[in-house]
């Protein structure tokens, strides 16, 4: 096991390129299992979310090419294998569930493992179920497995309880090849779902309202092969953009998806940063000085709640109080206690956390303990006295790519090496 090693870094300069979004290119991929035809994705990063469902899609039958260095993915779905294993694959992410529709719609059967993905909340799946089974499919959850068959997909008006961006994307997808208009009302609106329609829409799906919270879907009778590059991650952006501002640095990022930053950028100016938006790009100048502010996540366009995690490390040293409040999911707060680690003064209660700014953080061993949590102690650890060990830093390459290498570029002092021998010998005794 790998773990990083940060140091506080002085302030980042320089020019880093944001790449493909983890929550855009895993629905798509998704998605080219409804053709049998070729299609080829670009600006793919090699997140070990996308190589685990390359897997799941290889032991379904695709046929896959990955070309890491180009960041560019061929999937030909001629045939698809049932119950191709791939059970231990989907364990590792949630968005593997997100074959279910494509599969029923084309194979009119599947037995997809129930999923796996961060420990943030108890995640159910019910309202992808109850969507497919309005569309006509029977399912049954069986040994950790949703099994469901159906001899047509009918299109039908399905409203979803809450606008859940897995269960829109698994209905959006199955409802291409169904017979007749589906209508999805209360749909989530991420961007991300925008660009998924998008290349549904190359492959020749009717569909109206993507980015609304009614989605209206004209089926088809088929779907064809098709080229796409998919759109820049938000995610990765507000992350880069955090490490700006604690660091008091002045970088530009290029290849930002400009047009849905808007709850992210204005967080970042009320904490302080000066930010200039250019074409597809971003230039922030901050000062290290970091003025209180409060979050609440909202689904689009509200703040998103991956960057909550994020935003709390940033919070932490801010000259003052900020309050957070995560609408989304349960038990997202797992950062607090790290970042308490490091000296933070962070409370939470339920879905309220209220951090006390702090003079300055300082460098301990630390854990990752999801995704979004781990970049928040990178962001952490950046503008921390001393040295910080991160370790499980697994769930960090889940969703960025290269991170240290980009930071590095900026002159962040952070680099990955083996877990040290202490570790293995404590454990050993
Ligand atoms: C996606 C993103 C994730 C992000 C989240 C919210 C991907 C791969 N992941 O996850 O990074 O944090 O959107 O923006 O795109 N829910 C139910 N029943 C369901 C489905 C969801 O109760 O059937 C609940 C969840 O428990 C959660 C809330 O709805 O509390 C939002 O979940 P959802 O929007 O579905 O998130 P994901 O698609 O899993």
């Amino acid at each position: 096991m790998s773990e990083l090693i940060v140091r506080k870094s002085g302030p980042l300069f320089g020019t880093v390129l944001i790449g493909g979004s983890k929550n855009a290119v895993l629905p798509i991929l998704c998605a080219c299992l409804l053709t049998q035809e070729r299609c080829e994705i670009r600006q793919v990063p090699p997140f070990a979310d996308v190589l685990a469902l390359l897997g799941i899609l290889r032991a379904l039958g695709a046929d896959v090419e990955y070309d890491e260095k180009k960041q560019m993915v061929h999937i030909q779905a001629r045939r698809m294998k049932m119950g191709g294993g791939g059970e231990e694959l989907a364990g590792r992410l949630r968005a593997s569930f997100l074959v279910l529709g494509p599969i029923l719609a084309r194979k009119g059967r599947a037995q997809v493992p129930l999923p796996g993905g961060c420990p943030i909340g108890t995640r159910p799946v019910d309202l992808h179920l109850k969507g497919l089974t309005a569309l006509g499919a029977r399912i049954r959850v069986d040994h950790g497995m949703a099994k469901g068959r159906c001899r047509i997909l009918r299109g039908t008006e399905v409203y979803l309880d809450l606008p859940s961006v897995g269960a829109t994307e698994n209905l959006l997808m199955a409802a291409t090849l169904a017979q007749g208009v589906t209508v999805i009302e209360n749909a989530a609106a991420e961007p991300e779902i925008v660009d998924l329609a998008a290349f549904l829409k190359k492959m020749g799906a009717k569909i109206q309202g993507a980015g609304t919270p009614k989605i209206t879907i004209t089926g088809v009778d088929s779907l064809h092969g098709a080229r796409h590059s998919v759109m820049s991650d938000r995610v990765e952006t507000g992350t880069f953009l955090a490490a700006v501002a604690i660091t008091g640095g002045d970088v530009v990022l290029k290849n930002t998806p400009n047009d849905h930053l808007a709850a992210i950028l204005a967080k970042l100016r009320e904490a302080g940063a000066v930010i200039e938006e250019g074409v597809g790009s971003l230039h922030i100048k901050a000062t290290g000085e970091i003025l209180p502010f409060d979050v609440k996540t909202m689904p689009y366009p509200g703040f998103p709640t991956d960057l909550q995690a994020v935003f709390m490390a940033l919070a932490a040293v801010a000259k003052g109080t900020s309050v957070i409040t995560e609408t989304l999911f349960e038990n997202r707060f797992l950062q607090a206690a790290q970042l308490n680690r490091m000296g933070a003064g962070i409370k939470t209660d339920g879905r309220v956390a209220v951090v006390e700014g702090v003079r300055h953080l300082t460098g301990t061993a630390v854990t990752a303990t999801d995704l979004r949590a781990g970049a928040a102690l990178v962001v952490a650890a950046l503008a921390a006295e001393g040295e910080t060990q991160i370790s499980h830093i697994s769930h960090i390459d889940r969703g960025y790519d290269h991170l240290e290498e980009k930071l590095q570029g900026l002159g962040a002092e952070i680099f990955r090496q083996e877990e040290p021998a202490r570790e293995a010998m404590a454990a050993a005794h």
